[in-house]
């Protein structure tokens, strides 16, 4: 398994690239399964978990090709025929977000069987409410050995109301919805960014959906839709990751291809700790840090809120500001796994259920810590730039699930980071 090696105390400078969002691209190659026609996604960033939902789509006997383009990949596939409607559980453990698959291939083809993906290291992950939608909608829906078994002669319109806001299950239904026969509307619907981006795709396909980004979504059923040639938005959680950098590390950077406005929550937080974001142009955002950090309470929420995914990388910063914060994670019930690690470089951080005291500023220095998830990884990496002597991250395969090429993007601002192979 890999792992980084840091040197902390590094100022950074320059432009970093930011990539295709993987939360939205997800998704995407998932609504290929609703046509037999080609669907082409430009941008899709280099990550593994990308990987794992080609590899998903081998299984189902799915076609699909990756080219390296100057920005990101493109992708193409072609649902032509389903050879097997199993997702197995060896693919699905690894990334829970295959469970997109059981929409389209229930509105596509009828039928599926895909395993139940399981909990992860931040909570629970239920899907009850992208199972409860489809019976809604027509499914007959059985679980046996771990795996959800689907089948429905043809989808129909229904009503149905998130109990809770669902990114993927707002995704699944929707998606599904797309090929039933009349309306649905979906009620209380996660109105991220990437919903609105996967709602776009759809439409480009055919479909006929209005409200995505709104809390009411609804969906007119058409016969079938066709292939499509779309551009995967921005990754705002890798944004923010590295407005984050600048600040942790007291520098000046300036990021390229992001969409400002999927960031205002995160903006609005960075300046009130003490960061200078401005836009540079449309797609561009220039961030440094002067003076000390101010500590900034936070409280994750759904879009548009403070994200829950940016909520490791920020208690990276608050570690560094002059005085405490406090932290209250709402989304997931066991997402602070990185401030145990981060106390082992020097942070002074109570964890007390929801809710986390980050008492700053501590100096940190390098140790030897591990991942458990994707951003708990990342707030890993950022502590590593700001602390003092060596940092060693291990099980690095996390990161490499979001951020494509984290160490050479750093390296390229000046960063002293380099991942050690141990294959
Ligand atoms: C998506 O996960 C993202 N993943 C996550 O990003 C992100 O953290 C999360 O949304 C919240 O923003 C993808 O988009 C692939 P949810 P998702 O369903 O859809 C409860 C990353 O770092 N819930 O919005 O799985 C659930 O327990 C990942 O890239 C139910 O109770 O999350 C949670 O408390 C990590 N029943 C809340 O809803 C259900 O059927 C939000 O979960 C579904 C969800």
């Amino acid at each position: 398994m890999d792992r980084f090696l840091i040197e902390g105390g590094v100022r950074l400078a320059g432009r970093v690239d930011i990539s295709g969002a993987k939360n939205a691209a997800l998704p995407a190659m998932a609504a290929a399964l609703l046509t037999e026609q080609r669907v082409v996604l430009r941008n899709v960033p280099r990550v593994r978990d990308i990987g794992t939902l080609r590899s998903l789509m081998e299984e189902l006997g799915v076609d699909s090709s990756v080219v390296h383009e100057e920005h990101g990949n493109r992708v193409e596939i072609e649902a032509r025929r389903l050879l097997n409607p199993l997702a197995p559980y060896e693919l699905v453990k690894q990334m829970r977000a295959s469970v997109l698959v059981l929409g389209p291939l229930l509105a596509r083809f009828g039928h599926a069987r895909v395993s139940l993906p399981g909990g992860c290291a931040i909570g629970a992950r239920p899907i009850n409410l992208h199972i409860r939608g489809l019976e809604r909608m027509g499914a007959r829906i059985t679980i046996d050995h771990g795996y959800i078994n689907a089948r429905a002669d043809g989808l129909k319109g229904t009503s149905f109301y998130f109990d809770t806001i669902s990114v993927t299950g707002t995704e699944n239904l929707m998606m599904a919805a797309t090929l039933a026969q009349g309306e649905t509307v979906l009620e209380n619907c996660a109105r991220e960014p990437e919903v609105v981006d996967l709602a776009n795709l759809l439409i480009e396909m055919g479909a006929r959906i209005t409200g995505a980004g709104t809390p009411t979504i609804s969906i007119h059923g058409v016969g079938s839709l066709h292939g499509a040639d779309h551009v995967v938005i921005p990754d705002r959680i890798e944004a923010g990751t590295f407005l984050v950098a600048a600040g942790i590390t007291k520098s000046h950077l300036v990021l390229e291809r992001v969409e400002p406005a999927h960031l205002t929550a995160v903006i609005a937080k960075l300046s009130e700790a003490g960061l200078s974001i401005r836009e540079l142009s449309p797609t561009e955002l220039e961030v440094h840090r002067d003076g000390a950090l101010r500590p900034a309470d936070v409280t994750t929420h759904e879009y548009p809120g403070f994200p829950t995914d940016m909520q490791a990388q920020y208690m990276a910063l608050m570690t560094q500001a002059e005085g405490s914060s406090v932290i209250t994670e709402t989304i997931f019930e066991n997402r602070f796994l990185h401030a145990l690690e981060l106390a082992r470089m020097g942070a002074d951080i109570t964890v007390n259920g929801r809710r986390a005291v980050v008492r700053g500023r501590t100096p940190l220095s390098g140790a030897n810590v591990q991942a458990s998830d994707l951003r708990a990884s990342a707030s890993l990496v950022l502590a590593g730039l700001a602390a003092e002597g060596e940092t060693i991250i291990d099980r690095v395969y996390h990161i490499d699930r979001g951020y494509e090429r984290i160490e050479e993007k750093l390296t390229k601002v000046g960063a002293r980071i380099k991942r050690i192979s141990e294959s």
